[in-house]
């Protein structure tokens, strides 16, 4: 930058000579230009090429004749590596703050002589690879002080998936303070750039908004502590040049694995280049790191494609089943849950006979929500007995074991809620414990939802948590299942037990977490556990190492579930995503059951109020995601047409070997006498036959090859055919749905 502004003088002596001075102008601003951009002067000099490449995507860095690292190319691999060498050393891969660096950096660093500087030169980079997935590290030193900055990226070869994140060292005396550590820096270079972000509140979930990048800074970020998500989820798409569609467009997503404050920053710059900056969220939260003791960042998942967003959540939902999700391939179990069928108003008695109602549905498991502990103050409502984890004796005499039991009896698993890191100050543990609660010295107590954040960076505070995991399955081995809630965010954060590190309380509670889960998934490595947060709180690849599955949202109306499960499906594989029949919303018992279907199914439904013919059609529909379940699962899913688009959404799952596939589809809110195209579907076998039945119909609904005009329920149809022409599906009438199963005809 320096060379740039010390020509200016030079050009100005020459102002008599105009247009001598104009063509000399210009010479020099071109080469003031490529001393800057090519640094040591030395144009585009790569002394050495560091690759990072998956089947088709290729991140590729390059150490300048400056010994700095560059970020080279990230996009489509391309065939010959002497292409990279073309490219120009533009973009500093990891940028250092306190030097030369004029925008955001990717790391600051104070040191302990108050030098406030980094610099940054690659030292080594080593390889390994183990299956499918080929590991990169990259260490950068700084000449004048003792610190490392190992970036390290870990190529997922057929999910088409980079993992990447930073690991920072030092051998200074005393800690150096950091007050920003990326987890992954990304440059892109394009015209045009639109960033698509995931958005809300409690029960408005993963609200999409596309919108095109301008010049400066924005950032996707949440400063709540216990948890990422509520008003904004760690998750994006940040499409190249021209707004991406399902099959169309070149597209980055990424998304952070960390369960607490984030922050995800784009700037375009001066020269419209942008730079993509995710990790934990520096916000008061400043580290002093220690001696020899290395900070390591959150991992930063993303993926790129150049055929739009349908391809970029195939690779998501491969990697995340294959990697990123516990038991990602295993069983999950469908599930009878009593939240919204009793909330706090149940006894023993009540909920044996919702056992019976599960039996009937013939779902796997009974799951007992809050509401069922606390003695001194039950926990009658929210505003009680969180924190005391025994049983109500008024309302369970007989203790979990005998639920257990009763549940077992009637061939059903018993599942427990729980949501450890919380206290209400109404409970026997605010009573015993004040100094395990994270609240400001000198000021009120700020409640939310009535409760308490327990300081989880206590250690006697993690083994409370894990004792009371632990003490339960202990005493009751055959619980099936536990949902983990967590109520609510930090506010007036302060650490009673980290003292003067007060800085470190958002990081420490996190690292915390992973560390009693940790030690629960230790001893109890496959037991399911669904993630939930007070709804959609919990949604990030940190947790989901420990979960089975995620709780997406409170918001259990069918028509909000098909936005809300559609924005987690951009990001997450459905297996992942618990979605339940309930009560709420207008719509018919089949509409609310063939959109619960599209991921995995439960029921949060009193089954002694429905009537006969819901009860047959349940009855009916357990058994038909039963068959299906492994497909929609585990198959690529297609979405067809959004509900962002139009009135209507349709998406559909296709297997390996693309012999059976299932496709659903919702009529939302159509005008009358709408008349909608034909549905190309997609992931098919051209050269394959499919036999299509329309299956989940609710008697006295349409009966067989009633649907739509084009085709008839039983019918054959090619692959190429379907791809090609399409089905006219029946989505004229408002809140209207029909599932199509697809089955390979030889
Ligand atoms: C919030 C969860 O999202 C609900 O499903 C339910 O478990 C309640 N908490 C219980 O308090």
């Amino acid at each position: 930058m320096g060379h740039k502004l010390a020509l200016l003088p030079f050009i100005n002596l020459n102002c008599k000579l105009m247009m001598r001075t104009k063509i000399l102008t210009g010479i020099l601003i071109f080469l003031s230009y490529l001393s800057f951009a090519q640094p040591g002067g030395r144009p585009n000099e790569i002394k050495k090429l560091i690759k990072v490449e998956t089947e088709r995507t290729a991140l590729i860095f390059a150490v300048g004749a400056d010994q700095k690292l560059y970020q080279l190319y990230l996009g489509e691999k391309l065939a010959s590596d002497g292409d990279y060498k073309l490219l120009n050393l533009l973009n500093e891969a990891y940028i250092p703050a306190g030097t030369d660096n004029l925008f955001e950096p990717a790391i600051r660093m104070v040191h302990n002589d108050g030098n406030p500087s980094l610099e940054l030169l690659f030292a080594d980079t080593s390889t390994a690879t183990e299956g499918d997935v080929t590991t990169t590290a990259i260490i950068l030193k700084d000449p004048k002080y003792p610190v490392e900055v190992k970036l390290v990226y870990a190529a997922f070869s057929k999910e088409n998936i980079i993992k990447t994140w930073t690991e920072i060292k030092h051998q200074e005396k005393n800690p150096v303070i950091l007050s920003n550590y990326a987890s992954a820096m990304l440059h892109l270079n394009a015209d045009k750039y639109w960033l698509t972000q995931f958005h809300g509140d409690w029960a408005k979930e993963m609200r999409m908004e596309e919108s095109q990048l301008t010049a400066g800074i924005k950032t996707i970020d949440s400063k709540l502590g216990t948890r990422a998500n509520m008003y904004a989820t760690p998750v994006f798409f940040l499409s190249k040049n021209h707004q991406s569609t399902e099959t169309s467009g070149e597209v980055i997503a990424g998304t952070l694995g960390w369960t607490g404050s984030f922050q995800m920053l784009f700037e375009l710059d001066n020269s419209n280049s942008l730079r993509m900056i995710s990790g934990i969220n520096p916000f008061a939260s400043e580290y002093h790191l220690k001696s020899n003791e290395p900070f390591i960042t959150p991992e930063f998942i993303f993926t790129y494609s150049a055929s739009g967003k349908g391809e970029v959540s195939r690779n998501f939902h491969k990697w995340a089943r294959n990697y990123g999700v516990l038991d990602g391939h295993g069983n999950r179990l469908t599930l009878l849950n009593n939240w919204e069928a009793t909330y706090f108003d149940f006894d023993e008695n009540k909920l044996t006979e919702l056992f019976d109602g599960a039996k009937e549905l013939g779902v796997d498991l009974f799951l007992l929500d809050d509401g069922w502990f606390g003695n001194k103050y039950p926990r009658s409502s929210d505003r009680s007995g969180l924190g005391d984890w025994q049983e109500t004796k008024t309302k369970l005499p007989h203790g979990i074991g005998y639920l257990v039991e009763q549940a077992e009896a009637k061939g059903i698993k018993f599942g427990i809620w729980i949501e450890p890191e919380m206290v209400n100050p109404k409970s026997e543990l605010y009573e015993k414990h004040p100094d395990w609660i994270l609240k400001l010295p000198n000021r009120d107590e700020h409640y939310y939802r009535n409760q308490l954040v327990l300081d989880l960076t206590n250690p006697q505070v993690q083994d409370f948590v894990f004792k009371l995991v632990d003490d339960m399955l202990t005493k009751n081995p055959r619980i099936g299942f536990i949902k983990w809630d967590c109520n609510r965010m930090m506010t007036n954060i302060y650490s009673p037990y980290l003292k003067e590190n007060q800085s470190h309380v958002q990081i420490e509670y996190v690292r915390s977490f992973y560390r009693v889960m940790e030690r629960i998934r230790a001893k109890y490595p496959k037991l399911p556990i669904m993630l939930c947060s007070g709804g959609g709180g919990r949604t990030d690849y940190g947790a989901l190492k420990y979960f089975t599955e995620f709780w997406p949202s409170d918001n259990t109306d069918a028509v909000e579930r098909i936005f809300i499960q559609w924005g987690y499906s951009y990001f997450f594989p459905t297996i992942t995503s618990c979605n339940h029949i309930t009560t709420m919303g207008k719509q018919s018992l089949k509409f609310r059951t063939d959109v619960a279907m599209m991921g995995k199914m439960g029921y949060d439904i009193r089954v002694n109020e429905m009537t006969k013919e819901e009860l047959e059609f349940s009855k009916a529909a357990v058994q038909n995601y039963n068959r299906l379940k492994e497909l929609i699962w585990n198959g690529d899913m297609y979405r067809i047409i959004s509900p962002y688009d139009e009135e209507r959404a349709v998406i559909m799952y296709v297997n390996e070997d693309k012999s059976k596939s299932v496709l659903f589809s919702y009529a939302l809110h159509p005008r009358a006498m709408n008349q909608f195209s034909s549905v190309r579907l997609q992931g098919l076998d051209a050269s394959k036959k499919y036999r299509i039945d329309e299956i989940n119909k609710m008697s006295g609904g349409r009966g067989p090859g009633m649907f739509g005009g084009g085709f008839q329920s039983g019918k054959i149809y090619s692959g190429d055919y379907l791809m090609k022409v399409g089905l006219s599906l029946p989505n004229n009438s408002e809140l209207t749905s029909a599932v199509i199963e697809l089955t390979e005809v030889k």
